[in-house]
């Protein structure tokens, strides 16, 4: 098995450091020089460093994104902004810069997403602040009106934090709408868009649907059409704040308008859901969080039997998460952006539903669907055993055949921050301690069906709070995530992304974390600076700042010595 042959060298630390620092240092020299905007989208706080990866043959369901792979596929909304160089040619130096600068989930969104921002006005930014209004309240929200390459950053930042405030106001919110609950249901009669969820918008048409070019058309019986139609502008993802999702058109056709239908090219038995595949995609907590969850809220119930039309398709989220999508929708997924047809449909959905971040609220999902469902459908579609075998320390024990091993701990190694500056120290450790251990380092060339196979051979998953935790869907029931919480106060934000959810799933989680001798800002900035000393006063100065130290700054240097009491009761709650 891979993990076997990955565990004899755990201890070979990849060449991917070295990179690391160099890809930083060419990041914010290509900056300077000319791209803001794509430097920008560089810092997306859970940055798609610690990703999936094995040791030897390191893993790397990289998160390249179409114009890395292939800078024909950009949609067509490419266009470079106006303070950006309104070539492309720079722009694509930079990102074939990137791409090889990027070792393994080193990830540069690609052009597309930068110029949109880029382009955004100051003041757009502010009003898309306050209408995202989740906002308590931003001490350090002034407005932001310099074009240098931190505020840059910083509007990046602002754009987390918005995220982030969403997230906070948990807006499990009471389902008065039982239309919405159930895909099985019978449809509403008329277009319905929703547009009351502070996450998403959603359409639901039943009838006679016409779906074309970025537009879904519904045709009314003739006895109800009216003088005139309603129109709606929806974004087709669970983010409806976000900028660059681009909105999807759906309306209502009056009287007249269904006269002057366009004729239908093809006549479809299955309903179709149309959702956006671009969005803070390619970092994996993302992936899920923002498509692959809420597509399967919005569409596992009907059980296969649904068409995919997908506006700004992304070619590298459709190949890694082939077997999701294949298994969510037995029919062809559409390029609902360059499709010249004419599809007609009994029933379309437009919009992805989304309860929370990284989450489900069985109360208002078909089915009940929990989270733990999710984690069973993921491991089930990627063939990995049923749940009845246990963890795999106990398997290897209770089978007879095999001999008792040890227990078997991934440790994910971030690229770009917050990242284990000492990881051979930290494998040495945990090896003395009692396990056998797998180190993985953020690469690009492995399969998640590979992959998937090695996270669920482990016991422990464990790495600092980052995206490389998503792989937690593939661990065994009562398996352990094991998150190391960088310096700064970040229990809270540890929990609400990842720890809760790995309790819901039933695995068990436990946390690290860390001192401030063991966070590099120690280091960097001595052990006076407010950011070393007093989090709370950082905190208080503005999430700017937070962000700014201790999600993008800072590394780990594990003690291992202080940190071994925390194996030690892992090796026994294992053994229990
Ligand atoms: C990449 O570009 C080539 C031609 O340049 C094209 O044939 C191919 O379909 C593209 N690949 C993807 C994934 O779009
Ligand atoms: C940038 O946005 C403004 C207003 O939103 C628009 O007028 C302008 O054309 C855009 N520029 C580019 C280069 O896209
Ligand atoms: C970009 O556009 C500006 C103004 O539109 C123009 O002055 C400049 O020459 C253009 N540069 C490139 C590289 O096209
Ligand atoms: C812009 O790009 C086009 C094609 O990519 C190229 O032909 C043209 O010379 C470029 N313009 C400038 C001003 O660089
Ligand atoms: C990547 O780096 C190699 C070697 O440094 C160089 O030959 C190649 O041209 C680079 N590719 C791109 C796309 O920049
Ligand atoms: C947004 O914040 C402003 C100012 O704090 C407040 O007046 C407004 O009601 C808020 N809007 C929403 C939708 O909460
Ligand atoms: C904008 O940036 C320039 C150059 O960095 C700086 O001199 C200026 O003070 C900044 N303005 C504001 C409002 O921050
Ligand atoms: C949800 O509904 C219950 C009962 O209808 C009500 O008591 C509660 O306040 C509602 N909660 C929210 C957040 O609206
Ligand atoms: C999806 O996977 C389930 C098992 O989890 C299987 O029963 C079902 O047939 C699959 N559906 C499709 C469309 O492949
Ligand atoms: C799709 O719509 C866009 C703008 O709405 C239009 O420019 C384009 O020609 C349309 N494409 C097709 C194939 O109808
Ligand atoms: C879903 O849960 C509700 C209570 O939360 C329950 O009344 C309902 O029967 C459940 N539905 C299904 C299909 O299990
Ligand atoms: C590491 O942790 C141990 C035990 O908590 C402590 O005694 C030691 O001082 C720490 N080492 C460093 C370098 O901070």
């Amino acid at each position: 098995m891979v993990a076997d042959s990955s565990s004899k060298s755990a201890t070979t630390v990849p060449a991917a450091n070295k990179g690391v620092a160099r890809t930083l240092a060419q990041h914010h020299k290509a900056v300077v020089g000319f791209l803001l905007g794509v430097f920008v989208t560089l810092v997306l706080y859970t940055t798609v460093s610690g990703q999936f990866g094995s040791t030897n043959t390191i893993v790397a369901l990289q998160s390249t994104t179409p114009a890395q792979r292939n800078a024909t596929t950009s949609p067509p909304s490419s266009t470079p902004a106006a303070s950006a160089p309104n070539n492309s040619t720079k722009q694509d130096d930079v990102q074939k810069d990137d791409l090889n600068k990027t070792m393994g989930g080193e990830r540069i969104q690609d052009g597309v997403h930068g110029t949109d921002k880029n382009n955004r006005t100051d003041a757009n930014f502010d009003k898309k602040v306050l209408q995202a209004n989740a906002t308590t309240d931003q001490p350090g929200g002034q407005p932001v009106n310099n074009a240098t390459t931190a505020d840059a950053n910083e509007k990046k930042l602002q754009e987390e934090e918005l995220i982030q405030q969403e997230l906070d106001q948990d807006d499990d919110k009471n389902d008065t709408n039982d239309v919405k609950k159930d895909a099985g249901a019978p449809a509403p009669r008329k277009p319905i868009c929703d547009l009351s969820d502070p996450r998403y918008d959603i359409c639901e048409i039943a009838g006679d649907a016409r779906a074309t070019n970025r537009t879904v058309l519904y045709v009314p019986p003739p006895g109800e059409r009216g003088a005139d139609g309603q129109e709606w502008a929806i974004k087709d993802q669970s983010r409806k704040h976000l900028e660059y999702i681009r909105e999807v058109t759906v309306k209502t056709l009056s009287a007249a308008q269904s006269q002057a239908a366009p004729e239908c090219t093809s006549r479809h038995a299955v309903p179709a859901v149309v959702f956006a595949m671009n969005g803070l995609t390619s970092n994996p907590w993302h992936d899920f969080s923002d498509v692959l969850v809420p597509l399967f809220i919005t569409s596992r119930a009907f059980d296969g039997e649904v068409q995919f039309l997908v506006t700004d398709l992304q070619p590298w989220f459709v190949d890694k998460y082939r077997l999701i999508l294949a298994n969510l929708s037995r029919h062809e997924i559409v390029d609902f952006d360059r499709d010249a047809g004419v599809r007609c449909y009994p029933r379309v959905v437009v919009g992805l539903r989304s309860h929370r971040d990284l989450g489900i609220n069985p109360a208002r999902a078909p089915r009940n669907y929990t989270l733990l469902d999710f984690r069973m459908y993921i491991r089930d579609i990627f063939s990995l055993p049923p749940d009845s075998v246990g963890i795999p320390y106990k398997a290897s024990g209770a089978a007879g055949t095999e001999e008792k091993r040890k227990p078997r701990l991934m440790l994910i190694n971030r690229g770009r921050n917050r990242k284990f500056v000492n990881l051979p120290e930290i494998a040495d450790g945990a090896r003395a301690a009692g396990f056998e251990v797998v180190v993985v380092e953020p690469r690009r060339d492995l399969r998640l069906e590979e992959f998937s196979r090695v996270v669920d051979s482990c016991d422990v998953l464990m790495g600092a709070h980052g995206a490389g935790l998503t792989n937690f869907f593939f661990l065994r029931t009562n398996a352990v995530m094991l998150q190391v919480v960088p310096w700064g106060h970040m229990e809270h934000s540890s929990m609400i992304f990842y720890g809760t959810q790995a309790k819901e799933m039933m695995l068990r989680d436990v946390e690290y974390s860390i001192t401030a001798e063991e966070s590099t800002l120690y280091d960097k900035y001595g052990k006076d600076h407010p950011a070393v000393r007093d989090p709370e006063s950082i905190h208080k100065q503005g999430w700017q700042l937070g962000m700014k130290y201790y999600w993008l700054e800072q590394d780990i240097r594990l003690n291992v010595t202080r940190f071994a009491p925390t194996l030690n009761q892992l090796l026994r709650t294992l053994g229990e």
